[in-house]
């Protein structure tokens, strides 16, 4: 994969794809796990003399213009983590023309919501073209990670106009994605939680075949899922509320789950143990967060946006938790496991 250390970006206009489809509320932005994990591709552009960054991304899934997912929210985020970051309320046209001259050396501009506009998802050469001239980009870094499972003008259609560069954001989750399922250290333990089985499924299934132990908690298996293999370990007992509802995986079967990641070389885990949001439920997930994060030696990956959001928050108080990877796309990763089409990583390939 051609990275950015492949290129020089020395007095270029560089085009980055980004995903800051951040959660907002009032207009305000209320995780910015996807813009931090951002940084180390414009610190590299920067340090090593990008005359102008240019960022686009999407927001939200919006017919045409929604001023309620307007990227403006995100910039001020940006400004405060990196500064020199400008916005402009559009993609291509005069306005933007005008933002990217004042943009000074190294800075970084970051463009509207590209689905406010029809061009992006309709996968449009048209549009992509409209973007780079009004930018006038010279190259395009692919940092999207969690958007390069839909095939649209930012991940696909840019490919036939500019060379197409990953970014260190994408890199690394492909490189740890990768270790999971391509020769992965043993023993390797897969952990499902969460609610929704038919979402979980296949990842069980082709991880039958790479992982040595499968655990399941969460509602799957409060639910009474059926494991129908020596490999799969169903939790067997739950915490309850009053009405009898099994809300968290129990310590009994906390204990053997803590057995597995004890001694698993490799850990993927997808999905909450419990009802997380509520920390009388939250027991069991922070068990598992807590055992992953302390194995440094391990590979441990993180994915699916609820656990994520757990565990990032669980390490701004607990600063010793260090994991492989907690993945920034949820959707994007799962694709990556099961080894389907990636159109925005074929577009880099
Ligand atoms: C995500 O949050 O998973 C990505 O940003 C992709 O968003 P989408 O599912 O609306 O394409």
């Amino acid at each position: 994969m051609k990275t950015i250390r492949d290129i020089n970006v020395k007095n270029k206009v560089v085009l980055v794809r980004v995903d800051y489809n951040v959660p907002c509320e009032d207009g305000k932005v209320t995780s910015d796990l996807r813009v931090r994990a951002s940084l180390p591709t414009l610190n590299y552009l920067r340090e090593h003399g990008a005359k102008k960054i240019i960022l686009i991304s999407h927001l939200g899934r919006p017919e045409g213009r929604d001023k309620s997912l307007s990227l403006a929210p995100v910039a001020k985020v940006l400004e405060k983590l990196i500064g020199n970051v400008s916005f402009v309320d559009d993609v291509s046209g005069p306005d933007v023309e005008s933002a990217v001259r004042k943009v000074k050396n190294g800075g970084i501009l970051l463009l509207e919501n590209l689905r406010f506009f029809a061009g992006e998802k309709k996968n449009s050469d048209d549009f992509v073209r409209e973007i780079i001239d009004s930018t006038g980009a010279q190259v395009f870094v692919q940092d999207g990670f969690a958007v390069i499972h839909r095939a649209h003008a930012s991940t696909s259609a840019i490919a036939n106009h500019l060379p197409v560069y990953a970014g260190l954001l994408l890199e690394k989750e492909i490189v740890n994605l990768e270790r999971a399922i391509k020769n992965p250290k043993h023993p390797v333990l897969l952990i499902i939680g969460g609610a929704k089985v038919d979402d979980k499924q296949p990842l069980v299934d082709k991880f039958a075949k790479i992982a040595d132990h499968i655990v399941v908690g969460g509602k799957i298996a409060a639910d009474g899922y059926d494991g129908k293999s020596d490999k799969i370990y169903v939790a067997e007992d739950f915490d309850e509320n009053s009405e009898g509802e099994k809300l968290d995986v129990g310590p009994l079967s906390m204990t053997k789950i803590a057995n597995y990641i004890t001694d698993a070389e490799t850990i993927i885990w997808n999905g909450l143990m419990g009802k997380a949001e509520d920390p009388a439920y939250a027991t069991a997930s922070v068990i598992v967060a807590e055992m992953m994060g302390e194995k440094h030696d391990a590979t441990t990956i993180v994915c699916g946006g609820d656990t994520t959001g757990f565990v990032e928050h669980l390490m701004t108080e607990h600063e010793e938790l260090e994991y492989s990877l907690v993945s920034t796309g949820g959707g994007a990763a799962l694709e990556f496991l099961l080894g389907n089409d990636l159109p925005g990583l074929e577009a880099i390939e």
